[in-house]
C-alpha cells in the first residue's frame, strides 16, 4: 500500500500565522506538524509516500522530509495548484499510485492511542473497498459525519451536516483499493465548489464496500485547523511526552521499530540534533537495545488487548 499526505490549502482559520508559512510546518509541541500524520503512515507500514502541497510551500516540505532515505522510505512530491478537493490527490496522485491500494491522511490531523499501529496495520492489509474511521465528538458539524449500525456497517454519510445523524466524525484518514482513482475521477464538485472525500466515501458505501472502524475512548484525534485546536494538540503532545519521557511521532524512532534503518542510521540522525531533547531521546532509543523490548511492546497485554484479571 502507499500512502499520500495531503498538505496544502489554505488555512484561512489561523490567519495570521499561516499568511506565510503552511499551516503544516506550524510545531505541534516539539515537532513540524507534518511529522503527526506521516507517523501514522509510517505504523501503518507505508513506505512509499507523496506529499502533495501548494506551489508556494511544497519546497519548504521538500527540504524538510528529502527523499526519505534518512527513514527508509521513500518520497515523492508534487504541485496542488487550487486547494480543489480532498478527492483531488487521488487524481493528482494516479501515477504515484499506480496499481497500489492507497492510504491518505491529512497533513493536520493527528491520531494517537496504544492500539492505534495495530488498528492501521489492519486497515493497511485491505483487500477490497474502503476503510475510514470514526470518533465520537461532541459537536460533529463540521466534519464528515457517518452514521453506523452495531456491526460497523455505514448507514449514511454525510459532510458537515447541520443537522447530524451521529456523533461519530470521520478523521482525516482514509484507506481505499485501487478503484478510488477511478472514483475521484468520476465525481462532481459539491455545492461548496470541492471533489468531496465524502462523496468518495459515500460511493463506497453505497457499494457494499466501506467499513467504518469506530474508535473508542482509548484513542486521541486532532485536527488542528483553529488556533484552539492546535494549542489543545500541543499541550496533549506535551502532557504525554513528559509525563512518560517518550516521544509521540518521532519517525526516526519509528523507522528504527520497523527496521528500515539501522541502530547505526539512527545513531547518525541523533548525532544531527545532540542540542536537543530528540537528540538525547534518539540516542537512548538505539542504546535500549530495542529487540530485547519488541515482545513486551508487541504483547496483547501491552497494547490492552486481554481482558486483564486479578486473582
Ligand atoms: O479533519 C477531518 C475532516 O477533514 C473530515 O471529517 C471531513 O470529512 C473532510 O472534508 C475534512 O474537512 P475539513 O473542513 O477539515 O477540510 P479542509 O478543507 O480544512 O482540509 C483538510 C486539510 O487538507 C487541510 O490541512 C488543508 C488540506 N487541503 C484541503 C483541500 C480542500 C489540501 O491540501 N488541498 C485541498 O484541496
Amino acid at each position: 500500500m502507499k500512502g499520500i499526505i495531503l498538505a496544502g490549502g489554505s488555512a484561512t482559520r489561523l490567519y495570521p500565522i499561516t499568511l506565510a508559512v503552511s499551516k503544516q510546518m506550524l510545531p505541534v509541541y516539539d515537532k513540524p506538524m507534518i511529522y503527526y500524520p506521516l507517523s501514522t503512515l509510517m505504523m501503518a507500514g507505508i513506505r512509499e509516500v507523496l506529499i502533495i502541497s501548494t506551489p508556494v510551500h511544497l519546497p519548504a516540505f521538500e527540504s524538510l522530509l528529502g527523499d526519505g532515505s534518512r527513514f527508509g522510505m521513500k518520497f515523492e512530491y508534487k504541485i496542488q495548484e487550487k486547494p480543489v478537493g480532498l478527492a483531488d490527490a487521488f487524481i493528482l496522485g494516479e501515477e504515484f499510485i499506480g496499481d497500489d491500494n492507497v492510504a491518505l491522511i491529512l497533513g493536520d490531523n493527528m491520531i494517537y492511542g496504544s492500539r492505534v499501529e495495530r488498528v492501521l496495520k489492519a486497515a493497511s492489509n485491505l483487500k477490497k473497498g474502503g476503510i475510514i474511521f470514526g470518533y465520537q465528538v461532541a459537536d460533529p458539524t463540521s466534519y464528515g459525519v457517518v452514521e453506523i449500525d452495531k456491526t460497523g456497517k455505514a448507514l449514511s454519510i454525510e459532510e458537515k451536516p447541520k443537522n447530524p445523524k451521529s456523533h461519530f466524525a470521520v478523521p482525516g484518514i482514509y484507506f481505499y483499493d485501487n478503484d478510488v482513482v477511478k472514483i475521484a475521477k468520476s465525481i462532481k464538485p459539491s455545492e461548496r465548489g470541492e471533489l468531496e472525500i465524502t462523496d468518495v466515501n459515500k460511493r463506497y458505501m453505497e457499494n457494499g464496500t466501506l467499513q467504518v472502524i469506530p474508535l473508542g475512548s482509548g484513542y486521541a484525534w486532532f485536527d488542528t485547523g483553529s488556533a484552539d485546536r492546535l494549542s489543545d494538540a500541543s499541550d496533549y503532545v506535551k502532557a504525554i511526552e513528559l509525563r512518560q519521557g517518550t516521544q509521540i511521532a518521532c519517525l526516526e524512532e519509528i523507522a528504527y521499530k520497523n527496521e528500515w534503518i539501522s541502530k547505526e542510521d539512527l545513531l547518525k540522525e541523533a548525532k544531527k540534533y545532540k542540542k536537543t531533547e530528540y537528540g538525547k531521546y534518539l540516542e537512548k532509543v538505539a542504546n535500549q537495545n530495542y529487540k530485547d523490548y519488541k515482545e513486551i511492546y508487541e504483547s496483547d497485554l501491552f497494547n490492552n488487548i486481554t481482558n486483564i484479571s486479578f486473582k
